[in-house]
């Protein structure tokens, strides 16, 4: 696991960016795999701004998103689906039918969690995923206790996380409390994963990640093992490694 540290949130969202597009200008037709939440929103900017400088092109690309709210339809304003248009897709020459998040509004959730497996291994398997990282070590939604080898599935979301969350929903608003992720095991297939965190609030879970045991405590441990594997944080969230 290679760790970059960058003195701030920007100078992180640049250099996991240009991981990104120097791949797309030496491969065209790729495979990525992207993140919701607020850490990639930059990283996203930066991409838009290629893209219509003409630097990179989206023609090509298959993307694959981590999870997504189990109950909500792409409709919604709170869904990920929702939140990938209106952050990148709608801004890029990305073919939308290109792009894949795990359906939340699936009749058969679970049926549609082999779907999506299925459907990333016909695909080729991700070249790259992006990760956010949660303030208690979750990455997509597989929260501590998830199996370091565990496959896209519905999950509870822990109190934590739903807390966390909560900032996006209006008071009065439904929340859910599942989803559908891409597992852990999922997630480890991926031929290079690029996680990105930023801020005080995520040194605990950098610190777990990086320098602890690799357990299911903290899920994002279990890139430890990943050949290809690449962790970028700026000083805040580097702060507790020693
Ligand atoms: C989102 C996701 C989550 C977030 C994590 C960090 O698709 O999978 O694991 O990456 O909760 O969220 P932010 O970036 O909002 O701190």
């Amino acid at each position: 696991m290679q760790v970059v540290i960058l003195e701030s949130p920007q100078a992180v969202a640049e250099y996991g960016a240009h991981i990104f597009i120097r791949r797309l200008q030496k491969q065209p037709r790729s495979v990525l795999g992207l993140a919701t939440g607020s850490t990639p929103v930059a990283l996203y900017q930066t991409l838009i701004e290629a893209n219509q400088a003409q630097a990179v092109s989206f023609q090509q690309v298959t993307t694959y998103n981590l999870d997504e709210y189990l109950g909500l339809d792409g409709d919604h304003p709170q869904s990920y689906r929702h939140f990938m248009n209106e952050q990148l897709f709608n801004h890029i020459d990305i073919d939308k039918n290109n792009t894949f998040v795990p359906p939340g509004s699936a009749s058969n959730p679970v049926s549609a969690c082999d779907e999506y497996e299925q459907m990333i291994e016909q695909s080729g398997g991700i070249d790259i995923q992006l990760l956010g990282i949660g303030r208690n070590g979750h990455i997509g939604f597989n929260e501590p206790s998830s199996g370091l080898r565990s496959r896209t599935r519905v999950k509870t979301l822990t109190q934590a996380t739903i807390d966390d969350n909560a900032r996006f929903f209006a008071a009065d608003e439904f929340q859910p409390h599942l989803s559908i992720t891409m597992g852990i095991g999922t997630i480890l297939d991926s031929a290079q994963v690029v996680l990105l965190a930023t801020g005080s609030s995520k040194a605990d879970a950098v610190f777990a990640t990086v320098e602890g045991p690799m357990s299911a405590s903290c899920p994002a441990s279990a890139l430890q093992m990943h050949q290809n594997a690449v962790i970028v944080i700026d000083e805040e969230a580097a702060a507790k490694l020693e």
